[in-house]
Parts: C-alpha cells; sequence; structure tokens
C-alpha cells in the first residue's frame, strides 16, 4: 500500500517499514490517541473550521473504534506504521470522507507529543498510587514493629542501636521524596501541545485552551518548536522512576541479607519465596533479588532517552520514536517492582530476639561509653580512646560490656562511676532525641507525621485522578 500520498511513487521496501514502524508498540497509546483526536474534532466544529455532523461522525468514529479495540477485534497493521495513522486509516473505512477532515490543523508531532504526555500523566498518578501503598505498609509495620531494637549499621558494621520504626521509616522517607520527584514531573506533562502543528503552528483559528480544558489539561506549551519536541517529562519521570528502583534496591538488598542464615532478622512468608530445584533445604528470597536486579534496566532507559536525545536538532526527529519502549518499560517494571515489594514486606516475620541480641551482643553502646565521659568533662577525642580500649579488652577477653565490673572500667578512666552500667541498648537509644533520631519519643512523632505526609498524598491522588477516565 502506498501510505503517504501523492508525493510517493513506489511503494516503501519491506525491512524499511518494518524497522520504521512503532504500532508494535505505541498501540499502547489508543486510549490517549483517541481522547486527544476526539477533543481536537470537537474543537474544528467550535471554531467552524469543520462542519458539527462531521465533527459528530468523526467523534462516532473513533469512539467505535475505541470499543473494537478494547474488544480485541481492531487489526494494528505494520503498513500504517503508527498508532495514529492505523486509527485515522480504519476511520476513513468507517465513515468516509470525514475523516479526511480529522486531521486539520494537527500533525503526527503533536499529536505523538500530546499522546505521550496523557499516557505519561495517567502512568505518574498509578506510580505514586503504588508508592503510596508501600508507604503505608510501611507505617502500619512501623506501629506494629513500635519498641523493636535492631543494630543500626555503617559499612555494613554494627554501629548504634536504632528502633526497628526508624529504619523503614528511612525507607518511607525516600518514597515520600519519590513520589513528590513524580508529582512534580506531573505539572510539567500535563501541558497540552496540540495546535503546535509539525513544528511551526497553524494555519487556522484553533481555540487551544479548549482543547487542554476538554482533556483536563492544566496548561498548554509557549512555543511550538519546542512542544513538538520536548521530551523532558519523558525524561523526568524516567530518572524519577530510576531513583525510585534505586531505593527498592537497596531494600530489597537488605531484605535479602536479614533473611539469610547469617543474619536471620526476618523470615519471608512462603508465597513470596522459591525453592531450589536441588536443595531441598532453600528458601530463596527471588522477589528482592528482582527487584534489585530490575532497578538495572530502570536506569538502563533513562540513559537510553537521554543519549537519544543528545545530538537532535530542532525540531522532531524520528528518533524521538525510540522514547516510548524505554518508557513503557519502566512505567510497568516500576509499577510491578512496588506492588510486588509491597506484598513481600507486608506479610515477612520479623525474629525480634534475633535482632535485639545482635543490637546488644555488638559493643553498639561504645558512642554512648565516650558521650558518658564526655558528660563527665573528658574531651570526646580522648573518650573515644578510652571506649576503644574497653572493646579491644572485650574482644581478646571474649566478653562484653554487660559483663564488665566498674572497677575495670576504672582502670581506663577514673570518671567511670556506678550510672555507667546502667548504659544499655534502650539507654543509648533513649537518648538519641535529636529531632529525626531513634530515641522512642521522636519516631512516635515521626510516625505521626508520616501519616499526615501520606494524606497528603492521597489527597493529590483524589485530585489527579478524577476525570482521568476521559482521557
Ligand atoms: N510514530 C512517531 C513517533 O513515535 C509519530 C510521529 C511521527 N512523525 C513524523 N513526522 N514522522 O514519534
Amino acid at each position: 500500500m502506498k501510505l503517504w500520498g501523492g508525493r510517493f511513487g513506489k511503494e516503501v521496501d519491506k525491512t524499511a517499514e518494518e524497522f520504521g514502524a512503532s504500532i508494535p508498540f505505541d498501540r499502547n497509546l489508543y486510549r490517549q490517541d483517541i481522547a486527544g483526536s476526539i477533543a481536537h474534532a470537537r474543537m474544528l466544529a467550535k471554531q467552524g473550521i469543520i462542519s458539527p455532523e462531521d465533527s459528530n461522525t468523526i467523534i462516532a468514529g473513533l469512539e467505535k473504534i475505541r470499543a473494537r479495540i478494547e474488544r480485541g477485534e481492531f487489526e494494528f497493521r505494520l503498513d500504517r506504521e503508527d498508532i495514529h495513522m492505523n486509527i485515522e486509516a480504519v476511520l476513513a473505512e468507517e465513515i468516509g470522507s470525514a475523516a479526511g477532515r480529522l486531521h486539520t490543523g494537527r500533525s503526527r508531532n503533536d499529536q505523538v507529543a500530546l499522546d505521550v504526555r496523557l499516557y505519561t500523566c495517567s502512568a505518574i498518578v498509578t506510580i505514586v498510587e503504588r508508592i503510596a501503598n508501600l508507604q503505608e505498609t510501611l507505617l502500619k509495620l512501623a506501629q506494629k514493629w513500635h519498641g523493636i531494637i535492631m543494630p543500626g549499621y555503617t559499612h555494613l558494621q554494627r554501629a548504634q542501636p536504632v528502633l526497628l520504626s526508624h529504619h523503614l521509616l528511612a525507607y518511607f522517607e525516600m518514597l515520600q521524596r519519590d513520589a513528590g520527584r513524580f508529582y512534580d514531573c506531573y505539572t510539567r506533562t500535563d501541558v497540552s501541545p496540540l495546535g503546535s502543528g509539525a513544528l511551526a503552528g497553524v494555519p487556522y483559528p484553533l481555540d487551544r485552551e479548549y482543547v487542554a480544558e476538554q482533556l483536563g489539561m492544566n496548561a498548554i506549551t509557549r512555543n511550538s518548536l519546542d512542544a513538538v519536541s520536548d521530551r523532558d517529562f519523558v525524561v523526568e519521570t524516567l530518572s524519577a522512576a530510576a531513583l525510585c528502583a534505586v531505593h527498592l534496591s537497596r531494600f530489597a538488598e537488605e531484605i535479602v541479607l536479614w533473611s539469610s542464615g547469617e543474619f536471620g532478622f526476618i523470615e519471608l512468608d512462603d508465597a513470596y519465596s522459591t525453592g531450589s530445584s536441588i536443595m531441598p533445604q532453600k528458601k530463596n528470597p527471588d522477589m528482592a533479588e528482582l527487584v534489585r536486579g530490575k532497578s538495572g534496566r530502570m536506569v538502563g532507559n533513562l540513559v537510553s532517552v537521554l543519549t537519544m536525545l543528545k545530538g537532535l536538532p530542532l525540531a522532531y526527529n524520528k528518533d524521538m520514536q525510540e522514547d516510548k519502549e524505554p518508557l513503557f518499560d519502566s512505567v510497568e517494571t516500576l509499577v510491578n517492582s512496588l506492588t510486588v515489594f509491597n506484598g513481600m514486606i507486608a506479610t515477612m516475620q520479623v525474629r525480634a530476639a534475633t535482632l535485639y541480641r545482635a543490637a546488644q551482643g555488638s559493643f553498639a553502646t561504645a558512642t554512648d561509653i565516650a558521650d558518658y565521659l564526655v558528660k563527665k568533662g573528658i574531651p570526646f577525642r580522648q573518650a573515644h580512646e578510652v571506649s576503644g580500649k574497653l572493646v579491644k579488652k572485650c574482644v581478646e577477653e571474649g566478653r562484653t560490656f554487660a559483663d564488665l565490673k566498674l572497677e575495670e572500667y576504672r582502670a581506663f578512666a577514673s570518671e567511670f562511676d556506678e550510672d555507667i552500667l546502667l548504659i544499655t541498648v534502650e539507654s543509648s537509644l533513649g537518648s538519641r532525641k535529636t529531632t529525626g533520631g531513634t530515641a522512642p519519643e521522636q519516631v512516635a512523632n515521626a510516625l505521626t507525621a508520616a501519616e499526615n505526609l501520606l494524606m497528603e498524598t492521597r489527597d493529590w491522588l483524589k485530585e489527579k485522578s478524577t476525570g482521568q477516565d476521559e482521557r
């Protein structure tokens, strides 16, 4: 078939056709494409550019096509290249000549920019919803397990005792920033480029605001050249997705460690674990490993779109067709990762006694001993030295701080009094009362703050999901 009208004398080479087609993946955009076309057709009639009859025929035809696609009865054709041409061609078969008027004052360049923007907005809403669900689980677990003590780590060496809730809330914070990055990007995405035409604007009296309004979009773009060549919103979404995936990956790594025999801090539910085909005793944290592994492709997707864009002159270039697969892949992968991760941690069991023992038996209160001496007037550096010597002694003798007698402390510094024996993991925790610290009352405040943040996210989601069905 000759797709490109009068200018062309030959059919396109088959391999070129296949190479150039985006329909295998941009069929994903059918809803957005149809919503955009309906808004455009309505506007064309309102402006007297096409007749109301033609507009109505076009709209009815497009609605029929949408239903047909949803029933799986639409034939997507490679020789029609992309979603825009596929729909337009079938519309012409359906309604005849009126279909030819739909593309008045429009180009596939502004059309595809619109479709991808609409898709990205709805993807962001879905992602933020999954982020909020995971945050809610973290919050519930942090409430349920409030009081459980574990060792906090630096360099993966036991460092100071912390509350498990505090540790979980650290991930709540990361996810909160992730959600923030997505909302922020949403505002810049929710802008209609329609009316930019191929690159320079169009010679018809379009009402661009009316189109945006029908689609529930916030604003219209200001520069037609930029509008058809801007994919910043794709990059921003991929970037936010990559970082969120990296957060999940770090958490996943902890789940892998914690569920190992070496740590024994948690037990994953059977529903989120797998066995080994050869070693009957194995229970593998596959879901956590996969979440960790999948972060790689999300970072890759970001890099591939940035690289694709970097040498492009204005305005549209076919290279930009390469934005879609990475975008779709990151959205789908992130949504799935968030969902499975949520289920995995919601069902895991924690071994509080093991966590406590790990916190207690690891000299995690060594800093507290140094701080004790500081309160008695000794400079911190010197106090650090004394506490280090006490650790060395214990290590050499196979003992813990709890085994030491007052005289043994005194042998290292005369400032030690009876109350040195009162330093415990609990007192260590309890003393870290700075805002954002792990003292139980601070963590209780953090739990309340987290509840409020989550409510704000839910409100944002409610606001953004109304009217989404239209587009
Ligand atoms: N399939 C194309 C894309 O995804 C649509 C825009 C095509 N525009 C063009 N002038 N060839 O980018």
